[in-house]
């Protein structure tokens, strides 16, 4: 929030931005600072079959600003899940922003970087997966298929995914995900501060039946003439054209020398496609004077619409949360965000995630070439290491087939 204290702007403009910042509301903002831990809670989810998964609290291994920390999944092949409340509201008449960014160190190939908004009473020690919640919003990334930005809202029990695509980003580095959601039932998606996909809550969700429907009853009128080219009536076939020939003789041909008419027959020449052959005639088209354009059936008022003014209203939102499934471990969240204000979201994503990025870009290169160097002369040096590497790597292999069926599982339990 950058207020100029010696600001050349005329008082009353100094007294509106004031205003405007004063009066954003912040429901929940986490930077992950000390004293977090009394702020979240860990779930118990998949302790029992010891399949959950421990955070850290860590900048990360490459980073703008080491002080700025996260929290950040560290074992591979688990299950995670963590929460934290907020006092409970009702974003009626508000705008609602939920911000946050997140970091997939770890190259992720598949996994969810997703966070929620979990409304009414939640048992925080027991939610994971099956916990229904409000909002579910961030990147999902699954080998090349899956790589997007889910935004699932939750109306009487049923989960309704955004018909758009929204491309995540799959990079590591930071990025910061922000959902904004209006009271005239209009949303933004923006990545980085930049608006990736916008629209209405009406149309881009099937949360409520569509507004108007094709009429059923309309049929397309008999004289509809709706072809678009006609043979040109004025067109002839010009006098001669089936005379020309498919294939002529090649008139380069020449009867070879040594042949004899007598033992071989008579010579004829080789043919050769016409270059004067056209194939068969057809009449020019032209545009149709009476072309009417392609029939639809008029749009009418769908009966089976009711509309629901409060379609954008979560009346009971009360916690943050994300659980994940992780086959690779590393993925970080920071800066969460849950307010009423577009702006001051703005300028908490410039404020951190803008401030670092280059030198977190540049971090994460330096990273890169001290590891590429390293592989480089393990490559080189030769033997037994070698086998010992492959041994873990087949233990790995069994671990991980079991692994990913228990993802499918979780993710077709969600959606
Ligand atoms: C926590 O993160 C720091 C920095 O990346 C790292 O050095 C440390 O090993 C991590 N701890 C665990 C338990 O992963
Ligand atoms: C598990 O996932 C990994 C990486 O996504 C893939 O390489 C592997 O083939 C999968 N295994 C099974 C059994 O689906």
């Amino acid at each position: 929030m950058a207020i100029p204290t010696k600001s050349p702007l005329p008082l009353g403009l100094v007294v509106l931005s004031l205003l405007s910042i004063a009066s954003a509301a912040i429901f929940f903002e986490e930077r992950f600072e000390d004293g977090w831990e009394k702020r979240w809670v860990k779930s118990e989810w998949k302790n029992d079959e010891k399949m959950a998964g421990e955070w850290n609290h860590t900048s990360g291994k490459w980073n703008g600003d080491p002080n700025d920390k996260g929290i950040q999944t560290t074992e591979d092949y688990r299950f995670y899940a963590i929460s934290a409340e907020f006092p409970e509201f009702s974003n009626k008449d508000k705008t609602l922003v939920f911000q946050f960014s997140v970091k997939h160190e770890q190259k992720l190939d598949c996994g969810g970087g997703y966070m929620k908004l979990l409304s009414g009473d939640v048992d925080q020690k027991k939610f994971g997966g099956e916990t229904p919640y409000s909002i579910m919003f961030g990147p999902d990334i699954c080998g090349y298929s899956t790589k997007k930005v889910h935004v699932i809202f939750t109306r009487n029990g049923k989960n309704h995914l955004i018909k758009k695509d929204i491309p995540c980003e799959t990079d590591q580095l930071t990025h910061v995900y922000t959902l904004i959601i209006r009271p005239d039932a209009t949303y933004s998606v923006l990545i980085d501060n930049d608006e990736k996909q916008s629209g209405s809550l009406y149309a881009d969700w099937d949360i409520l039946p569509p507004k108007k429907i094709k009429d059923p009853e309309a049929k397309k009128p008999e004289d509809w003439d709706d072809k678009e080219y006609i043979p040109d009536p004025e067109d002839k076939k010009p006098e001669g054209y089936d005379d020309i020939l498919k294939e002529i003789p090649d008139p380069d041909a020449k009867k070879p020398e040594d042949w004899d008419d007598e033992e071989d027959g008579e010579w004829t020449a080789p043919t050769i496609a016409n270059p004067e052959y056209k194939g068969p005639w057809k009449p020019k088209q032209i545009k149709n004077p009476n072309y009417k354009g392609k029939w639809k059936a008029p749009m009418i008022d769908n009966p089976d619409f009711k509309d629901d003014g409060d379609i954008y209203v979560y009346p009971d939102l009360k916690y943050v949360a994300t659980e994940l499934w992780q086959v690779k471990s590393g993925t970080l969240f920071d800066n969460i965000l849950v307010c009423d204000d577009p702006e001051y979201a703005k300028s908490l994503a410039e404020e951190t995630w803008g401030k670092h990025k280059d030198a977190e870009k540049a971090a994460f290169e330096e990273a890169e070439k001290k590891r590429e160097e390293e592989e480089s002369s393990k490559d080189a040096s030769i033997s037994d290491d070698e086998e010992d590497d492959e041994a873990n790597t087949d233990g790995d292999d069994d671990e991980e087939a079991e692994a990913n069926e228990s993802s499918d599982d979780n993710a077709h339990d969600e959606l």
